[in-house]
């Protein structure tokens, strides 16, 4: 028995004692990597469980105070919230009152955590409008879609309302052309030059949004959403999208899905300074759910794994939904 490197090398020596697995494991998950999703809807005492995603509930002020409370107390301190407005209208005109959801929930969760929790913010305009799109509409190009240039002044004011209310980090999500620039210019203008911006820059127009569409009442309702987000398959354009949004000031850079674009992770780490993140989004997490459920999969397993790969690709942040799950398990 002479192999090539064999006998001589054993990897297996590495994997006999369990602390030298321990010792030398090459990736760790830490409950400081992960940020938690919260959707959150006007009124008091609300936990209205997501059908398609068991175990995430929109919450109300109150109640997204007490789930963020026993986030924080599991080491989860980031939170990106997402705002289900009273009412909607074709230009999402809630999206930029200061007495809004999103506002109301930032100015509760600072009062009482102050600086203990990081509030990220999506910007974006699908939650707010009649429609579902991402924006207010024209038919600019010869059919009804998307007007980017004519979103981004509102884009902005919703920063800046959402800055005013305590936002840490603002994250924008619509894939507008000139995203970054207009928010960057806006927040400057009125005095948050300090304030990062996480951007959604390579968003990929995905099946797996799915349950998140029901978790914060956003379907397009008419048409899809492939104007504006990426191609599945492209993999320059991602690196495109990234470069513009870092040359416009995004501070951190996000792609998303996650599971399905760890290529993508990968490569934009490679090319690029700022630190990535990855937002592991509804669908990666229903799939998990619903196959543990059946009793098909070991779901603390599998969720690590996933979190695990997220992680290897090169994401610095990772968004998921099983954020305070994997806190715990880390943590057992
Ligand atoms: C848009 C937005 C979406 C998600 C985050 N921000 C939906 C979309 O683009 O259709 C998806 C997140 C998820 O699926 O978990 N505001």
């Amino acid at each position: 028995m002479d192999y090539p490197g064999f006998p001589l090398s054993r990897p297996r020596r590495l994997r006999h004692h369990p602390l030298m697995r321990r010792l030398l494991k090459e990736t760790r998950l830490d409950p400081a990597d992960f940020v938690l999703p919260l959707f959150i809807r006007q009124g008091k005492g609300i936990r209205k469980e997501v059908s398609s995603m068991p175990g995430v509930f929109q919450l109300s002020p109150d109640t997204a105070v007490e789930e963020a409370g026993k986030a924080i107390a599991a080491g989860v301190k980031a939170f990106l919230l997402f705002g289900i407005p009273a009412s909607k209208d074709a230009t999402g005109s809630s999206a930029l009152d200061p007495e809004g959801i999103v506002c109301q929930s930032l100015r509760a969760l600072k009062k009482e955590f102050h600086d203990n929790c990081l509030l990220i913010t999506d910007e974006c305009f699908c939650e707010y409008t009649d429609h579902g799109h991402c924006g207010i509409l024209s038919e600019k190009t010869g059919r009804l879609d998307l007007d980017g240039d004519a979103t981004l002044p509102l884009l902005a004011r919703q920063c800046v309302e959402h800055a005013r209310a305590g936002a840490d980090l603002v994250a924008p999500s619509g894939m507008l052309d000139g995203m970054v620039g207009a928010i960057r210019l806006g927040l400057d203008e009125a005095g948050f030059n300090h304030l990062p911006i996480m951007s959604y820059a390579v968003k990929f127009a995905s099946g797996f949004y799915g349950p998140f569409r029901e978790a914060a009442e956003s379907p397009p309702q008419f048409g899809d959403r492939q104007s504006y987000q990426m191609d599945g398959g492209n993999a320059r354009e991602a690196l495109k999208e990234a470069a513009l949004d870092i040359a416009q000031g995004a501070d951190l850079v996000m792609v998303k899905p996650a599971l399905a674009y760890l290529d993508i992770i990968r490569q934009v780490r490679d090319r690029f300074e700022v630190p990535i993140a990855a937002y592991s989004v509804s669908g990666e997490y229903a799939m998990i759910r619903a196959a543990a459920k059946a009793g098909w999969i070991d779901e603390r397993k599998v969720a690590l794994e996933t979190l695990t790969a997220i992680k290897r690709a090169g994401a610095s942040v990772i968004i998921t939904y099983h954020a305070v799950q994997a806190a715990t398990w880390l943590s057992g």
